[in-house]
């Protein structure tokens, strides 16, 4: 294929570039997958305003969040096993983000530890999850802090894991599993055998440096902490002094205990529809929490972004900033750090596009307006 021109063009890649069970895994939902497909499709069911002859000859995508400027009102959100999809995959990404001035948030279950990513980019944003050893956790956010991390973004719709029909699927060991491996040589080269992907790196401590990847869903199952409710929010907040973000709202009440927790942001999320299938999209969730907030706390929004127009229409639901999932996964896994970095471009590109042809010159001119409502 020729240079990517859009999200589709870099999944098709990613497609003929990752074994079978690693793309299923990146790609995939939970169970039917109805929330994914009415994630992508809520978005792009909303009609932009055009509006002309606004001299929109100066647009200034860049915004402010938790005191810093960035470029774009996009960031990498925390994806999973990222080191599995290029090598060293998280350092790449990261590095990516850092040279387009977007932040990029380190998943708990990176293959890359906070450590390794923070040398060779920058301090990342951390993504924390709840494992049951409370003492472990408070190492982990230690680390953060001692990392300098720009803020903890704590996920909280993750208490059990939801099932994957097409990570089932494409599971399976000794020729199953080869045979993919094998049909991808260039991966298995690159990745698979000088990419060290074997280890999850913030975890070692508690799973050792072999990482359970080969039933990565019961390892979660058997170790994430159910038990975690707001009172273990304030107990972060003790250990944290940046901003804190919780993310997977998809409720407005969950919004307000949120910011009566102390957390400085909520990511309006439903895991990219990879927990309970069947909720809300993100789209729909958005405008009753922005209401229902009326600017206490920011709020971060993802869930089937696949264009710049999708971050404009995001924002025009009322987030104050979008995070990206498997736009940049799939980036990743096409070109490595060049691939998200021209991934960041298109988007970028694209809202320029639309934030001219809806008469918009800055990111704080965007809101409600822009969408007809027919
Ligand atoms: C392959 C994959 C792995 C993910 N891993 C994590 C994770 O480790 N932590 C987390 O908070 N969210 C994780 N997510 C959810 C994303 O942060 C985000 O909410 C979701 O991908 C947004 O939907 P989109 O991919 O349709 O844009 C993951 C998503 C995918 C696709």
């Amino acid at each position: 294929m020729s240079t990517p021109a859009s999200i589709a063009d870099f999944r098709a890649l990613a497609k003929v570039r990752l074994p079978h069970f690693l793309f299923e895994y990146v790609d995939g939902g939970s169970y039917d997958e109805v929330t994914l497909e009415r994630n992508v499709a809520d978005l792009r069911a909303l009609s932009l305003r055009q509006r002309v002859l606004r001299d929109v000859s100066a647009i200034d995508t860049s915004t402010e969040l938790f005191g810093r400027r960035w470029s774009l009102p996009v960031g990498l959100g925390p994806v999973g096993l990222a080191g599995m999809y290029a090598r060293r995959g998280e350092v790449q990404a990261a590095r990516a983000a850092a040279s387009a001035n977007v932040p990029f948030a380190l998943s708990t279950v990176s293959a890359c530890s906070l450590a390794e990513v923070a040398s060779g980019a920058g301090a990342p944003w951390f993504q924390l999850y709840f494992v049951k050893d409370r003492g472990f956790v408070a190492d982990l956010i230690a680390r953060a802090r001692e990392a300098r991390c720009g803020a903890l973004v704590l996920t909280v719709d993750l208490a059990v894991p939801g099932s994957r029909y097409r990570d089932a699927r494409a599971a399976g060991g000794g020729l199953k599993r080869w045979s993919q491996l094998l049909a991808r040589p260039q991966w298995l080269w690159d990745v698979g055998l000088h990419g060290r992907p074997h280890s999850l790196g913030n975890l070692a401590p508690i799973v050792g440096r072999k990482a359970p990847l080969s039933d990565f869903q019961a390892w979660i199952h058997a170790n994430f902490d159910p038990s975690v409710s707001w009172k273990d929010v304030e107990w972060v907040k003790s250990q944290w002094d940046g901003p804190l973000i919780i993310k997977g709202v998809l409720d407005p009440d969950d919004a307000k205990a949120a910011v009566d927790s102390g957390a400085q942001g909520v990511v309006v999320s439903n895991h990219g529809g990879r927990q309970l299938d069947g909720v809300i999209s993100s789209a729909a969730a958005l405008p009753r929490i922005a209401e229902a907030m009326s600017g206490k706390t920011k709020i971060l929004a993802d869930g089937g972004v696949r264009s710049g127009l999708d971050v404009v229409r995001m924002l025009s639901l009322g987030a104050d900033f979008v995070l990206l999932g498997r736009a940049w996964a799939y980036a990743l896994a096409s070109g490595g750090q060049s691939g998200v970095a021209h991934m960041l471009k298109l988007i970028e590109a694209e809202i320029r596009v639309a934030m001219a042809l809806t008469g918009v010159t800055s990111i704080g001119g965007i809101d409600g307006q822009l969408i007809d409502r027919g």
